[in-house]
C-alpha cells in the first residue's frame, strides 16, 4: 500500500501530540502509524480519553500534530478541506439555520446553483428522516435529529473522504442499524475512503474493512484487526458465527489491554 504507484489515500505518519495541562504536558497522542487506502473503511475503537477525536481532528485539519505529520493524497494536512466531510462527536450544526439552510451550507460554498442545491439538500433530508423538520431550527431537535442533519449536511456535498466521530452514538438502535446499512450501500456505489470511530464494538465490526484498536495513556494504536467479511453485510452477517468471533477478538482487544503495549505499525 505503501509504494509510490499505489499511495495511501490517509497517510498518518508517527504522530505525536501533547496537550499542556497546568505545568505538565500531557501525551494524547504517542508514535500513531496509520495508511488507509483508498475506498478502504475503517473503524476505530479504544476507550474513552484515548485519543481518537484528536487524531480525527488532525486528519480533518482543525489541529496540528506536536510531531509527525498527516498526508491527505500525499499532501500534508494543515487546514480543512473540501474533499474531507467531518461529522464531529458534539453534532456541530449552524444554530441560526434551518434543517434545509444547514445542509445546502456547504453547496453553497461550493458555488452549486439553487435550484440544484435545494434537490441535493432534500435528498439527503429525506434519506436521514427529517423531511418534516426541513425548515426548524437546531433547538427544536433532539440529539438524533441534530445528529442526522449533520450526517446530511456532510453526505451532501459529496466529499471522497468521510471523518466521521461516533456519528450514530445518539440515534436509537433501528434508526442506527438503518444508517449503518445506508452509509455501507453509499459507501459501495460512490467511491469514498471512511475513517469511522465508535465505541460499540459490534457496529466497528459491521462496517469496517479494518478495525483499529486504540489504548490510552499514552494515545496509541493498540491492535488492527482485519474483517473480512463479504459485502454487501446485512443481517445474515450480524448473525454469523464469523461476525461473532471478529466481535469477539475486537472486544477482548479493547477491554484487556495490557499497559504499555505500542503497535509498531498499523498499515495494512
Ligand atoms: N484541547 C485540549 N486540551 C487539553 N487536553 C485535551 C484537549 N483535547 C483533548 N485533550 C485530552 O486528550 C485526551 C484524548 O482526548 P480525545 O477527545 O481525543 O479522546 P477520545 O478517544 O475521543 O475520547 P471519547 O471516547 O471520550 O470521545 C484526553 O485525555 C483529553 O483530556
Ligand atoms: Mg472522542
Amino acid at each position: 500500500m505503501n509504494d509510490t504507484t499505489n499511495p495511501a489515500k490517509i497517510s498518518v505518519r508517527g504522530i505525536r501530540k501533547t496537550f499542556e495541562l497546568k505545568d505538565t504536558e500531557f501525551v494524547a497522542l504517542e508514535r500513531v502509524d496509520l495508511d488507509i487506502a483508498d475506498n478502504e473503511f475503517v473503524t476505530v475503537v479504544g476507550p474513552s480519553g484515548c485519543g481518537k477525536s484528536t487524531l480525527m481532528n488532525i486528519l480533518a485539519g482543525l489541529e496540528e500534530p506536536t510531531a509527525g505529520e498527516a498526508l491527505v493524497d500525499g499532501k500534508s494536512v494543515h487546514g480543512p478541506g473540501p474533499e474531507r466531510g467531518v461529522i464531529f462527536q458534539q453534532y456541530a450544526l449552524f444554530p441560526w439555520l434551518t434543517v434545509r439552510k444547514n445542509v445546502e451550507f456547504g453547496l453553497k460554498l461550493a458555488g452549486l446553483p439553487k435550484a440544484e442545491r435545494r434537490e441535493r439538500a432534500e435528498h439527503f433530508i429525506r434519506m436521514v428522516g427529517l423531511e418534516q423538520f426541513a425548515d426548524a431550527l437546531p433547538k427544536m431537535l433532539s440529539g438524533g435529529m441534530k445528529q442526522r442533519c449533520a450526517i446530511a449536511r456532510a453526505y451532501a456535498v459529496n466529499p471522497s473522504i468521510l471523518l466521521m466521530d461516533e456519528p450514530f452514538g445518539a440515534l436509537d438502535a433501528l434508526t442506527r442499524v438503518k444508517l449503518q446499512e445506508q452509509l455501507l450501500e453509499t459507501w459501495s456505489s460512490e467511491k469514498r475512503t471512511v475513517m469511522f470511530i465508535t465505541h460499540d464494538v459490534d457496529e466497528a465490526v459491521f462496517l469496517g474493512n479494518r478495525v483499529i484498536v486504540m489504548a490510552a495513556r499514552p494515545g496509541r494504536i493498540y491492535d488492527v484487526i482485519d474483517v473480512n467479511l463479504p459485502y454487501p453485510r446485512a443481517e445474515d452477517v450480524r448473525l454469523s458465527p464469523e461476525f461473532t468471533e471478529l466481535r469477539n477478538r475486537v472486544w477482548h482487544s479493547v477491554y484487556h489491554q495490557e499497559a504499555g503495549i505500542v503497535a509498531g505499525t498499523a498499515s495494512s
